[in-house]
């Protein structure tokens, strides 16, 4: 039976491979510092292979370049043994829902997602801290001795890893940020699908390197855009008046993305809709009705943006009369359109109309040419409000304190819970230009998790199934803070309450809605943690006494079976948010995933007439515990039996052991 690995894929090695696809004759063997011999590059033969256009050594070149790019690169391609442990207690409709809440470093939950989630995402949204000067960013390489630790601000995790506060007098400054965000975004490009985008937050302090980083991760052409986000009104400029951040936009493949992006999905459009069908039901002849509805457009043009064209009411709706009925560039078509109340022909475009005539009859009947006061005027066509597609436009105004306000809507007992969390109507109005409604979209730096928020909110607009994958850090909250004394420990114990929160006050709010039963509102959580299996070259001094009692085998005790299917899971790169059903069969705990898609059971005494009947549900895949089947000599021809078993009952399971 083949064992599992339980380890985050290599990418040296994968990297290897795909050069060795591409020129087998590069690819060499050499011994490496365990006298071991391993596959390598002969970069000789490759620069033979490459010698029109290879660069050498200190020759100049067009690069972003930074004291420690190298390591960061490694650090991206380090495998990693750690796992994801489920926690239920913290978890809201642990059994149903498809979204997933991470606690824990984004980099480990990268690459911990690799093979499950590879070329599964849609889209990526992320604010990562801004190096602002006073941010904590994640200093991936450094193991602090005590010492060192209790003088340093920051803090620790299990691995002696520490957040770092990244000070602008810090010598490394841009390079600390840069080594923090470039093995992350390496490794979340592979998750992308080849039609996703990732969409960062960032200000004036690192926008630019966040432009260079990602040209290099994901490439200049695959840029799509600079959002300027007008957020704040600068009370205290200095020269320029800094009153707006961005937001970057890159594809996996911009050749594979769809051409244009529309949403249907505009706040502001919906006012309009409103108030249009409050009107129509009110006055029933034309006049009042457009009178009416004039003297509402005049008090609330401001607030219209790019819908203030939307001036006219009728029995359909408001609408704009601005589009064109003129043939751009070329000689159109030429036909009498008459005035209803003048009798006469209207003016003609200069070109001619862009519709046949057959078209325009159409248009007349169905009421949706909008004339002048005279025949002098040109004739314009309507478009009603409710048709309208917002364009995802470069620039963007919204009020960012929107988003402390919609924290504070949830955490009415705290002033200030998190601070600067986005607008949940500003991710929410980029996941409706990019998702389809049963995508998923993936947050790292989730904070107070807007994101997933966002993702709850569109779904309930349009009824969609979209799922959110978040992970935060369970960074520590500030002792003099609000959060603190409130009992937030932690930015990740703020996060999963705020999701409690905003989903039971959405189901509540639109109890009546239908379909409302079916909307997801609840999150599987998991907490990175060290594998659950012992690590079986440890040195006599750190063996514990009880390490080897009786059946332990090479599973640490802490751990439930419920763990090992999650590690199971994540190493067979089967979707963590699939339903899971536990049951006993013979005494035994079963797990069965999505029915049949994998079978586990991780008790002992494995025998063949327990697996008989497990074989009748014909698994896809099926795992026990290596030392499930008994030790010595007996458990091997166990296994070996229940190999057969499988063979005869249902040839196409895949069996492994862990
Ligand atoms: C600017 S905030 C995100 C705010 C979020 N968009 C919101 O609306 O609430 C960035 C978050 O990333 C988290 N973070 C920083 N480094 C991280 C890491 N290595 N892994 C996971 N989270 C991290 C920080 O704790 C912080 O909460």
């Amino acid at each position: 039976m083949v064992k599992l690995d339980l380890k985050t894929p290599n990418f040296t090695n994968e990297n290897i491979e795909k050069i060795a696809e591409l020129f087998p004759n590069c690819v060499t063997e050499k011994n490496n510092e365990s006298g071991e011999l391993e596959r390598s590059i002969d970069f000789d033969a490759l620069r033979q292979e490459l010698s029109g256009s290879i660069v050498e050594g200190s020759q100049e070149r067009y690069s972003l370049n930074w004291p420690g790019k190298r390591e960061a690169l490694v650090t991206a391609n380090t495998p990693i043994s750690k796992t994801l442990r489920p926690c239920r207690d913290e978890s809201v409709d642990f059994a149903n829902t498809k979204n997933i809440f991470i606690e824990g470093d984004n980099l480990d939950a990268l690459k911990l997602l690799q093979e499950t989630y590879l070329d599964k995402i849609k889209m990526i949204y992320i604010d990562p801290p801004y190096n602002t000067g006073k941010d904590f960013i994640y200093n991936d390489n450094f193991t602090a001795d005590k010492a060192e630790f209790d003088e340093a601000s920051g803090q620790r995790d299990e691995g002696g890893r520490r957040l770092v506060a990244n000070l602008d007098s810090n010598g490394r400054y841009h390079s600390d940020w840069l080594s923090m965000m470039y093995p992350r975004l390496k490794l979340a490009r592979n998750l992308l699908c080849d039609n996703g985008v990732i969409f960062i937050s960032i200000d004036e302090n690192e926008n630019i390197n966040t432009r260079k980083i990602c040209h290099e991760v994901f490439g200049e052409e695959n840029f799509i855009g600079n959002i300027i986000w007008k957020n704040v009104t600068d009370n205290n400029p200095t020269n320029v008046a800094t009153e707006h951040e961005y937001i970057v936009v890159y594809a996996k493949s911009r050749a594979k993305l769809e051409p244009v992006w529309k949403s249907n999905f505009s706040d502001v459009k919906d006012i309009l809709i409103n108030i249009g069908s409050e009107l129509i039901a009110t006055h029933k002849d034309q006049g009042s009705l457009q009178k009416a509805y004039s003297q509402w457009f005049r008090n609330n043009k401001s607030q219209l943006g790019a819908l203030d064209r939307y001036k006219y009411i009728d029995a359909g709706g408001v609408y704009t009369g601005s589009q064109s009925v003129h043939n751009p560039g070329k000689e159109g078509y030429r036909y009498d359109v008459i005035h209803p109340d003048t009798r006469s022909p209207c003016k003609e475009p200069l070109m001619g109309y862009r519709f046949p005539e057959s078209t325009m009859t159409k248009l007349l009947e169905e009421g949706k040419i909008l004339f002048g006061n005279s025949h002098d005027k040109i004739i314009e066509l309507k478009v009603y409000a409710k048709d309208y597609l917002e364009k995802l436009s470069s620039v963007e105004i919204l009020d960012g304190r929107m988003g402390a306000y919609d924290v504070r809507q949830l955490f009415s007992e705290i002033k200030t819970a998190f601070t600067n969390p986005k607008p949940v109507a500003l991710i929410e109005k980029y996941l409706s230009f990019v998702l389809s409604k049963d995508d998923i979209a993936f947050d790292f730096f989730s904070g107070s998790g807007t994101t997933a928020h966002a993702v709850m909110q569109l779904n309930l607009k349009d009824g969609g199934t979209r799922q959110c994958i978040s992970v935060q850090l369970p960074e520590l909250t500030d002792e003099i803070s609000e959060a603190f004394k409130a009992g937030y420990k932690n930015i990740a114990e703020i996060s999963k309450e705020r999701l409690r929160r905003a989903g039971t006050k959405i189901k509540e709010d639109n109890a009546n809605k239908d379909g409302i039963e079916n909307l997801d509102t609840g999150f599987r959580v998991f907490k990175i943690a060290s594998s659950n299996m012992l690590d079986v070259h440890i040195s006599p001094d750190e063996t514990q006494p009880d390490m080897f009692d009786t059946h332990i085998g090479n599973i640490k005790k802490d751990r439930s079976s419920e763990d090992l299917l999650f590690q199971v899971l994540l190493d067979w790169g089967v979707d963590l948010s699939l339903p899971i059903i536990r049951e006993k069969i013979a005494g035994k705990e079963v797990f069965f995933v999505d029915d049949n898609a994998l079978v586990a059971c991780f008790d002992e005494g494995i025998n063949e007439e327990f697996v008989t009947q497990l074989a009748t549900s014909k698994p896809l895949r099926v795992v026990f515990r290596d030392d499930g089947f008994g030790s010595g000599k007996n458990g091997d021809s166990v296994k070996i039996n229940v190999e057969q078993v499988f063979k005869l009952k249902s040839p196409a399971t895949d069996i492994k052991v862990i």
